[in-house]
């Protein structure tokens, strides 16, 4: 069967037009450093391009290089990382950053396989870099090229079947000119006109061979799998407050949700604290204080689940260095910078009562 071929020509002529400056691009024949193209392919991984680019700049101004990188403390890695969720990247990345610098001597390998024997780096993430940072004909196909494809060719398996057709298609198609310039125009092109909701066909640089457009509901492609409802799950935080402004905040378990991240204590929201009661949310606090149950709970959606979190705050006033408050917390100082997103709605809910707690306590 022969395909209807895909105008690249097109389509770099579009790019040409419409490319974004991304502060990890550079145009072909020029390549960006793959130090460059790997932190900002796992930053994307599950995040949009405006999220990124504050994050991106900020990693590449502390850490210029990978050994840089390898080199630093990691819960500085983690705090940098805190905001962008998917807290696994950020543990990935600094073994992975360790490995390229002490067994690669700095110098991101060129091969796919090298690639993906890295921790974090999977078939997409490989075949990415090879193709943005070394200019290699590789696939490389993301949502955004998924929904392109799935709608030039017409491609009706649900995902994630489709997968292999696409990439099949991707690779039949591939013009083997500018490669690094190739998935990254098709990105760009997804992003801007073969939108999820609404492509803009008739201003579409390739719309003569398409049959999405050809069949005239370009937006039922791609055929997604359905999905399941999300769980509910319920959980409380508890914010204990120092009259020397700390809080009781804790580094959470390396594997589980927020893992290695800064975070509150909290109880009942994760398979491993299924025993706390809602009906008596302040059953199980860190420690014992006069714990203050706030009206108002914070709302955050996970990728398996929503959750309600409950919020309960403490003044403790006579906070010493050392008090045992069991592994791995401490009272320091509130960054909300440096705490996952989660955390900083936690947080932005208990502030202004403690303050308020404060002010009463100062006036009595
Ligand atoms: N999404 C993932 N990688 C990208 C890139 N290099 N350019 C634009 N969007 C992307
Ligand atoms: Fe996407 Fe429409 Fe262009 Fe087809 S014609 S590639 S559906 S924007």
């Amino acid at each position: 069967m022969t395909m209807t071929p895909f105008p690249a020509a097109a389509l770099f002529d579009w790019y040409d037009r419409h490319a974004r400056i991304l502060p990890w691009r550079s145009r072909w024949p020029d390549l960006s450093p793959a130090y460059h193209v790997w932190l900002s392919e796992i930053m994307l991984q599950q995040t949009v391009v405006a999220t990124v680019i504050p994050y991106f700049l900020d990693f590449v101004r502390r850490w210029p290089s990978v050994c840089d990188l390898a080199a630093a403390n990691n819960d500085d890695v983690m705090a940098a990382w805190a905001g962008l969720g998917y807290y696994a990247r950020a543990r990935n990345l600094h073994r992975a950053a360790k490995i390229v610098c002490a067994a690669h001597g700095g110098n991101f390998p060129e091969s796919r396989d090298a690639l993906l024997a890295l921790p974090g780096i999977g078939p997409y993430t490989a075949g990415a870099i090879a193709a943005i940072g070394f200019g290699a004909s590789s696939v490389v196909v993301d949502g955004n090229i998924e929904r392109v494809f799935a709608r030039y060719y017409a491609i009706s398996t649900p995902l994630p079947g489709a997968k292999a057709d696409i990439s099949a298609a991707y690779a039949a198609q591939h013009p083997g000119e500018r490669p690094s310039d190739y998935p990254q125009a098709l990105m760009d092109f997804a992003n801007a006109v073969c939108t999820p909701k609404a492509p803009a066909c008739n201003a579409c640089p390739v719309a003569a061979g398409c049959a999405a457009a050809k069949a005239g509901t370009p937006e039922i492609w791609p055929v997604k799998a359905i999905k399941k409802p999300k769980p509910e799950r319920h959980g409380i935080a508890f914010v204990a407050y120092s009259d020397t402004g700390a809080a009781c905040l804790v580094k959470r378990p390396e594997s589980g949700l927020l893992g290695g991240m800064l975070a509150f204590p909290s109880a009942g929201w994760t398979p491993a604290d299924s025993d706390w009661n809602a009906d008596a949310p302040l059953a199980s606090p860190p420690f014992p204080a006069n714990w203050t149950l706030l009206d108002d709970s914070v709302s955050h959606v996970f990728t398996h689940f929503s959750l309600t979190m409950r919020v309960a705050v403490a003044r403790r006033g006579a906070v010493r260095e050392g008090d045992k408050l069991g592994a791995g917390a401490a009272w320091q100082k509130v960054r909300p910078a440096s705490l996952p997103t989660l955390m900083r709605k936690v947080w932005k809910l208990a502030e202004p009562v403690l303050i308020n707690q404060s002010a009463r306590h100062d006036n009595d």
